[in-house]
């Protein structure tokens, strides 16, 4: 079984469709992650599903949220530092919550060949201020060219995300840090190109945004997750 990461983005924008789409996600092993204002709504409408959050903040553990999304595409647009990221997830480590770091290089980057770089350079800095032995954590390799909001977005080839992410693997066996890390990928997954990813040995869950907003669809990539 493998983990899926349902990231809304803020993308649901009523409480009536937040708690419906909570409902029609509501599988084991899933973990939904509502704009923060639903929080409370999602919560309560979920018995099986995890809560998530899709940004850090100091009251997701009193609110019931697991996990935290830190680092995603959308806050480094923003101007979100590799020191701020590593901040965050000290702060989500030591609140009890587990951390889902997202790294991946935009299309200039991979354009001009430094994926690897980049790459390297978010996994040393987001994970420099844990402890050695801490919490499980998740790192998600998503491309920035590959989320589907990215103009031109194409979808990452699942051989080319599996070498990615072993190289991501590599990076954090270099480092002092010797916790239990989950892989994962995210970029344009949707039921139809789930299965390429999901086969992957090293790819272990799936960050899915867009497809996420879509009950069916949610549910058909978490049943793949279920038998891979
Ligand atoms: P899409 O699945 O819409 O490409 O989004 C991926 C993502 O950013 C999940 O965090």
């Amino acid at each position: 079984m493998k983990i899926i990461i349902a990231n809304w983005k803020a993308k649901i924008t009523t409480e009536a469709d937040a708690v419906a789409l909570a409902r029609g996600s509501d599988k084991e092993g899933l973990v939904v992650c509502p704009p923060h204002a639903f929080l409370d709504e999602v919560r309560a409408a979920i018995v099986h599903a995890s809560l998530g959050a899709q940004d850090y903040a100091p009251d997701l553990s009193a609110r019931g949220a697991t996990h935290v999304i830190i680092g995603h595409s959308d806050r480094r647009r923003e101007g979100e530092t590799d020191d701020v990221i590593a901040e965050k997830i000290a702060l989500a480590v030591s609140d009890g919550l587990i951390p889902i770091l997202c790294v991946g290089e935009t299309k200039p980057e991979r354009d001009a060949g430094e994926t690897h770089e980049v790459l390297k350079r978010q996994i040393r800095t987001a994970l420099s201020r844990i402890p050695a032995e801490t919490a499980p954590i998740f790192i998600g390799y998503e491309p920035v060219w590959a989320i589907s909001t990215t103009p031109g977005a194409e979808p990452e080839n699942p051989t080319d995300a599996a070498r990615k992410i072993a190289f991501i693997r590599e990076q954090v066996s270099h480092g002092s840090y010797r916790a239990m890390v989950s892989y994962i990928y995210g970029g344009s997954v949707t039921a139809t190109t789930a299965g390429g990813f999901l086969e992957k040995e090293n790819i272990q869950g799936l960050l899915v945004g867009g497809a996420s907003l879509h009950e069916k669809e949610i549910t058909n990539i978490w049943q793949q997750a279920q038998k891979a």
